[in-house]
């Protein structure tokens, strides 16, 4: 366990601290520990055997397309990817939403996937289920572009009811409805690196 502190300038103090203790990064205000780092990687393992067991059966010559949803799954991806046991190509989307007005998965682009989606076995891995918007239209995406199959996965998900029916395959673990951060997931940009799930305060 430690104590991670983050200010400006993008400093971090990493210090010892007892197990189960509270972290205070001083830029993002206190935060609690919901999940060590061996916790995550224990889920995304459970995770790997899960795909692998579906997809491990899929013919060599057609390898599945990995898509990584920028910027948050890159942790996921990054310790899923070695653990997957068939034939894949790793391609990345990158997609904001317009505004707080947005509804029914508007999109905007900012990577489109390189690879073709036409036929292919896509697997879609994100960081974090919330309301399910992202998602839902990123899948939509790949059906439109003629996908033969989608499977998602996600590390966490929020506990929470969702106007959208999202279908996810892969669930790593499950967090209270709460912004949290850490192991790919930003608050206000930081504590992406910090190691574990953490949550900010109710007002954070
Ligand atoms: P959705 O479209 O509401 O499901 O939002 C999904 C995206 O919002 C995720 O891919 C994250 O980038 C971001 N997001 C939602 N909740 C959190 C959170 O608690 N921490 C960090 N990012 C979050
Ligand atoms: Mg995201």
């Amino acid at each position: 366990m430690v104590l991670m502190s983050l200010s400006r300038p993008w400093t971090t103090t990493w210090l010892p601290l007892p197990t189960n203790a509270i972290m205070t990064p001083t830029h993002l205000g206190p935060a609690e520990h919901l999940f060590s780092a061996e916790e995550v990687e224990t889920a995304i393992q459970r995770m790997a055997v899960a795909i692998n067991k579906d997809l491990e059966h899929l013919s060599p010559q057609r390898p599945v397309v990995l898509l990584c949803v920028l910027t948050g799954a890159v942790v996921v991806v990054g310790q899923l990817m070695p653990q997957l046991h068939f034939p894949l190509v790793l391609d990345c989307v990158q997609v904001g939403r317009y505004g707080a007005e947005t509804s029914g998965g508007t999109l905007q682009w900012r990577t489109r996937p390189k690879e073709p989606l036409a036929g292919a076995v896509v697997l879609l891995v994100d960081d974090i289920l919330d309301e399910g918007v992202t998602l839902q239209a990123l899948q939509e995406y790949c059906k439109a572009e003629g996908a033969a199959a989608i499977h998602t996965a996600v590390m966490v998900r929020k506990v929470r009811p969702r106007a959208i029916d999202v279908q996810v395959d892969y669930v790593g673990l499950e967090v209270p409805d709460r912004f949290v951060f850490g192991y790919g997931l930003d608050a206000r940009g930081l504590g992406r690196n910090a190691p574990g799930i953490f949550v900010l305060p109710e007002d954070g």
